[in-house]
């Protein structure tokens, strides 16, 4: 089973980015699945249906999201989609669903969206959510976690909480990829950050002169994605029959000025 993961998808450079890269991934690699972050694909903040609809079209099976998933108001209209995962953890009786089982080749795959809580917003616990919905999951043959977080430490600390119980935990959020990809020690493939695909001159997608006028004001700001170039960021994960990783690699792809 071999599974292409995408990191955050920011506004249309990004959209424009995946549409592009995909299809030139698939030339090289085989792939049976691909989940992506869609928390910003729709002008770096939130999903629209237009904008899921045009993701699912470009060959993507599965949008995970995190804490931009509200953002847009027409996000109500879709977030019963099965192929939109939002947060596992926010409270019980959060419209969507935190987690979907998938078809694949012939094998149930499990796709999770976890949200940390350092420096984020305060939802249930991660772990334990997860050990709940590991309950519900043990007929699956392969589970796939997106932990959408900021601090380097929760996101190590839950993929060593989870090797060997799940297939893989990718980290998103940062928009920064991670060298750390590995596979542990119980089978588990772990990446802290599989970066973003969005603006490739900006800071992790948003327009420079904006976040910097920020950073040096302290004035608010409306922060608005940025155009020209794209990098598109993700992984390639192959899982063996029984359930773990036996090889996860790091891809980019920056278009050229
Ligand atoms: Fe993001
Ligand atoms: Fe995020």
């Amino acid at each position: 089973m071999n599974i292409l993961i995408l990191g955050d998808i920011v506004g249309r450079v990004g959209r424009r980015g995946v549409k592009e890269v995909i299809p030139r991934i698939m030339e090289k690699h085989v792939v049976d699945f691909i989940i992506a972050n869609g928390e910003n694909a729709a002008g770096g903040n939130g999903l629209t249906p237009e904008i899921a609809q045009e993701l699912f079209a470009a060959g993507i099976n599965v949008l995970t999201m995190g804490n931009h998933t509200w953002d847009k108001k027409e996000i109500f209209t879709i977030i019963g989609d099965a192929r939109i995962i939002r947060p596992a953890n926010y409270p019980p009786g959060t419209p969507g669903q935190g987690y979907g089982i998938f078809r694949v080749k012939g094998k149930n795959v499990a796709v999770v969206n976890l949200m940390g809580r350092v420096f984020m917003a305060e939802l249930d616990c991660p772990f334990r959510k997860m050990d709940e919905i590991l309950l519900e999951l043990q007929a699956v043959d392969y589970i796939i976690v997106d932990f959408h977080a900021e601090a380097t430490s929760e996101k190590i600390a839950l993929g060593w909480y989870l090797d060997g119980r799940v297939s893989l935990v990718f980290g998103t959020h940062t928009h920064v990829p991670t060298a750390d990809e590995r596979i542990l020690p119980g089978g588990t493939a772990y990446i802290t950050d599989v970066g973003m695909s969005g603006p490739l001159n900006s800071v992790i997608g948003v327009k420079t002169n904006l976040v910097l006028q920020k950073f040096l004001t302290q004035m608010p700001q409306r922060f608005e994605s940025a155009s020209g170039p794209y990098i598109v960021s993700g992984i390639l994960v192959s899982l063996t029959e029984d359930g773990k990783a036996e090889n996860i690699t790091r891809i980019q792809y920056i278009e050229r000025e």
